[in-house]
């Protein structure tokens, strides 16, 4: 019997900040080092997913490129035999699958998707695409094909998972038993345990989150800052008067998340930091604490970054593109006979 498949997709963007790269990027590097060895990790750059919506086409290569490099620099144990890398686009199987079971979707079912209607609505455009329309196809063809029974959902992403279910209970309903159905969204958030998601706040507004639509930067801290940059950014943070450290959102939402940050540089639990810093009074101490983690933090990351080992980065990629390539085949041939297109 071979490994449960546990599947999900790379995705990074070009300005990453610590805020993604404690949310997103390190909860999938962990999440790929505990389970390798007990299950069959895929991990996939979505580079068909990457223009539903209009991009500047001439900086896509080098993206995807960049971002399969935070990965391994983030840690992603890339060369334990569970782990497999590939980008969608080199498996072809993705896109044929996707026109087969575009073919039992309904116009409706994908009509009411909340991503679709949001960013449809959000677009300022005179043309929504079609493959912003059916994406969750393409989503669902992603899982289906490896016969994935894990994925770890985000809260955006829970309704899309439910429609892989769907298609596949579909497709198994009238055809016999050919794909295998993930589980649902329970038991995902069981079986990963429910995604936190992204806990560090603005620096300078610290009632919201962390986000590169911050226009002037200074509330973030970028992983490609220069490193003396940043701490002086966290020397910069916007605190309170009250004079003493608590680590209580409401009433010191700046003090609260620079305790957040310490804590997680330091890979130390909260309630600790909380604790060792509890009733302090000098914010400046506090301060150049998570200015030093900071900069250090970001100086070893970037060094990690340029020291990531292209030739044996693509040659793990190419392998398991060969490998996947074979496991996805098996799959798209099982539906193909099943609808009449092979003997
Ligand atoms: N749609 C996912 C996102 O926006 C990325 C993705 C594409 C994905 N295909 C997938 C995630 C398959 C899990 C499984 O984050």
């Amino acid at each position: 019997m071979s490994k449960p498949v546990i599947l999900t997709g790379l995705r990074a963007n070009n300005d990453l900040h610590i805020g993604n790269y404690f949310g997103a990027l390190l909860p999938t590097v962990d999440m790929a080092t505990s389970k390798a060895g007990e299950f069959q990790v895929n991990l996939f750059v979505p580079d068909l997913h990457s223009f539903t919506t209009p991009i500047d086409h001439s900086k896509l290569a080098a993206q995807i490129d960049h971002n399969l490099r935070l990965f391994v620099a983030a840690g992603l144990p890339v060369h334990n035999p569970d782990v497999h890398i590939y980008r969608q686009s080199y498996i072809p199987a993705h896109s044929e699958l996707t026109w087969i079971l575009d073919c039992f979707t309904g116009m409706g079912e994908m009509g009411r998707m909340t991503q679709f209607k949001d960013k449809s609505a959000k677009l300022n455009e005179d043309r929504i695409s079609v493959g912003l329309f059916n994406y969750p196809v393409l989503m669902a063809a992603d899982i289906l094909l490896y016969g994935a029974a894990y994925v770890p959902v985000g809260d955006d992403q829970t309704q899309h998972l439910e429609f892989a279910r769907d298609i596949a209970a579909r497709f198994n309903n009238q055809f016999g038993d050919i794909l295998t159905i993930p589980l649902p969204v329970r038991k995902q958030h069981e079986f990963f345990g429910k995604d936190q998601g992204l806990r560090i706040r603005d620096l300078q507004d610290p009632t919201k989150k962390m986000s590169k639509s911050d226009e002037s930067g200074k509330g973030i801290i970028f992983m490609g800052d220069d490193p003396a940059a940043a701490a002086k950014k966290v020397m910069g943070a916007a605190t309170d008067s009250v004079g003493s450290i608590h680590y209580d959102y409401a009433s010191q939402p700046g003090i609260s998340n620079l305790l957040e940050i310490y804590s997680l540089l330091n890979r130390q639990p909260i309630a600790d930091v909380a604790v060792e810093w509890e009733g302090k009074s000098s914010y400046g101490e506090l301060k150049s604490s998570v200015a030093d983690l900071v900069r250090d933090f970001l100086s070893g990351f970037q060094e990690q970054l340029a020291a990531v080992d292209s030739k044996a980065l693509y040659a793990k990629l190419e392998a398991d593109e060969e490998a996947m390539g074979t496991v996805a085949r098996n799959t798209l041939h099982a539906v193909q006979k099943a609808v009449g297109l092979r003997a």
